[in-house]
């Protein structure tokens, strides 16, 4: 009798025979990428944080969009970064704001080829980086930040994004943006919820991206890293005030919770790789510590594998390029 009498290896030992029983793939039409646009520059201007991302002209945002979808990325997802920012983030649902004439843009250069994905907040356009309309105690108003949301959503659906996502984790969001889009006639445009979105130190690199000016903290809104229980209630919400698709966020160091997340509901699951999981491999690269792609793609297999039918990486575009070849 020959010893071992299991031998996993014999399927190892190919790169074919690898490839042939792999039970992940990434593929284009997965990703989703990410987008920076600044009102009022002329040049796309490098974000230092987030090393290989700028902040786009209006015309390198049609570029960036145009090679998005020429490299077969699924989707396309536009944050606005405005010159001028309000104590109530007036820019958001301005028809002239600069998410909405990015969107209009970039519908016009890629037409239905990609989907093209609103970010609804006010974080971008309050002066004082909060993502809604402050209350008497300083706290963000949840009612009236919602009804701001409503009407945001339907800017962006009238400058012409497919599809809109609500980030600001205030309860009924879903219900508000779906009421405002139905009573506007956009009843067809879905909502991508972030559902299960946590108070991350991940998401620093993004809020300098956005020239974010918030003192203090989202932690009354974005959940408690700690929890999981409170993802599932909160996806269970969304999904019941109308979501299309749900949201994990940050990505790599929630995936428990997007593998439960997945098995718990039966709309399509996104996770957001988000900025400091980006610039976290992005450094240690740069510095030899790591194989740059071999960690980027291991990053996104781990998370589909988890369970998340969309990411959405500031790598689509690249990885989606790699992935032809
Ligand atoms: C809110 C928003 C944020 C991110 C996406 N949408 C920032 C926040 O909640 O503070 C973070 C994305 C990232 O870190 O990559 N507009």
């Amino acid at each position: 009798m020959s010893f071992p009498v299991h031998r996993p290896r014999r399927l190892r030992r190919t790169a074919a025979l690898r490839s042939l029983v792999a039970e992940t793939r990434l593929h284009p039409a997965d990703l989703v990428q990410p987008l920076f646009v600044r009102e009022g520059l002329e040049e796309p201007r490098p974000i230092p944080s987030m090393p290989g991302q700028v902040q786009h002209t209006r015309e390198s945002l049609r570029k960036a969009a145009a090679a998005a979808a020429q490299a077969g990325v699924g989707g396309i997802m536009i944050f606005g970064v405005p010159c001028a920012k309000h104590p109530d983030g007036r820019g958001a649902w301005d028809e002239e704001g600069i998410a909405q004439l990015a969107l209009a843009d970039v519908v016009a250069e890629v037409g239905e080829a990609t989907v093209v994905i609103g970010d609804i907040n006010l974080d971008e356009y309050t002066d004082h980086g909060h993502v809604g309309l402050l209350g008497p105690d300083g706290d963000v108003d949840n009612d009236a930040t919602v009804r701001a949301y409503a009407e945001v959503a339907v800017a962006q659906a009238t400058a012409g994004a497919t599809m809109v996502a609500p980030s600001g984790m205030m309860d009924g969001q879903v219900a508000a943006i779906r009421a405002g889009l139905d009573a506007a006639g956009f009843e067809r445009v879905p909502i991508l919820a972030y559902a299960a979105k946590y108070d991350s130190a991940f998401y620093g690199p993004f809020r300098s991206a956005v020239e974010s000016s918030l003192v203090g903290t989202r932690s009354t809104h974005q959940q408690n890293p700690a929890n999981l229980c409170e993802a599932l209630r909160e996806v269970g919400l969304d999904v019941e005030e109308g979501a299309d698709l749900v949201m994990v966020k940050p990505a790599g160091l929630y995936l428990d919770v997007v593998r439960r997340v997945a098995d718990a509901v039966h709309v399509p699951v996104a996770a957001y790789q988000v900025s400091g999981e980006y610039a976290a491999i992005e450094a240690a690269a740069a510095n030899g510590w790591l194989q740059r792609e071999r960690a980027i793609e291991e990053s996104l297999t781990s998370i589909r594998r988890a369970g998340a039918r969309i990411v959405l990486t500031y790598w689509a575009t690249e990885v989606a390029q790699r992935l032809h070849r």
